[in-house]
């Protein structure tokens, strides 16, 4: 790569950190994490916790979402964390997603957390739908390595 390559770069770099809204510590568009063929089997068939939960919850939650990053809160980590209770109830109720504060909270319990850097991006209103629907079937999630989450940051 030369200067000039490097250059542009950093003004995008510069660019994008400016145009993230201060009151949010995710990115303001989330992008989706799963291609579009796995979105159309997720929406039509019943979701995979593998294919289609596993790898959003690592690329956009569990990065937060872990014992050792948010001790005392919800942790996505493995299915023994996650279906625990919280303070204000269970964060994952198996069929039914009002109840669930996993899907129920997501979108209105951000709005006071702000870290720096920004860390993780929004659901996808497709990623939304996706996980709603996972709970409503209710929310198969394998024990061991299959359902153990990475944690990368
Ligand atoms: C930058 C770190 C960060 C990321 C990334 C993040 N969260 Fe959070 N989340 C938090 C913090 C901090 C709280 C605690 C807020 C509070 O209690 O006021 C929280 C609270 C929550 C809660 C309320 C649960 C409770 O502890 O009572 C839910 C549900 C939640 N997050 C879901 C998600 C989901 C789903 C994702 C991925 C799309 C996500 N979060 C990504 C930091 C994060």
């Amino acid at each position: 790569m030369n200067y000039r390559h490097l250059s542009s770069l950093l003004c995008v770099f510069v660019l994008a950190s400016c145009t993230t809204p201060p009151d949010s510590e995710t990115k303001p568009l989330g992008a989706n994490v799963l291609s579009q063929a796995a979105i159309h089997t997720a929406k039509t068939g019943p979701v995979d916790f593998v294919a289609h939960v596993k790898p959003v919850l690592e690329a956009k939650c569990v990065m937060c979402h872990n014992r050792k990053a948010l001790p005392g809160h919800m942790s996505l980590e493995n299915r023994k964390e996650a279906m625990r209770s919280g303070a204000l109830g269970a964060y994952i109720v198996p069929g039914d997603p009002e109840k669930s504060l996993l899907v129920a909270n997501v979108k209105t319990v951000h709005q006071k957390v702000s870290v720096m850097p920004a860390v993780g991006e929004r659901l996808t209103p497709d990623e939304y739908a996706i996980l709603t629907k996972w709970v409503k079937e209710g929310a198969p999630w394998p024990a061991g390595a299959a359902g153990t989450l990475k944690i990368v940051r």
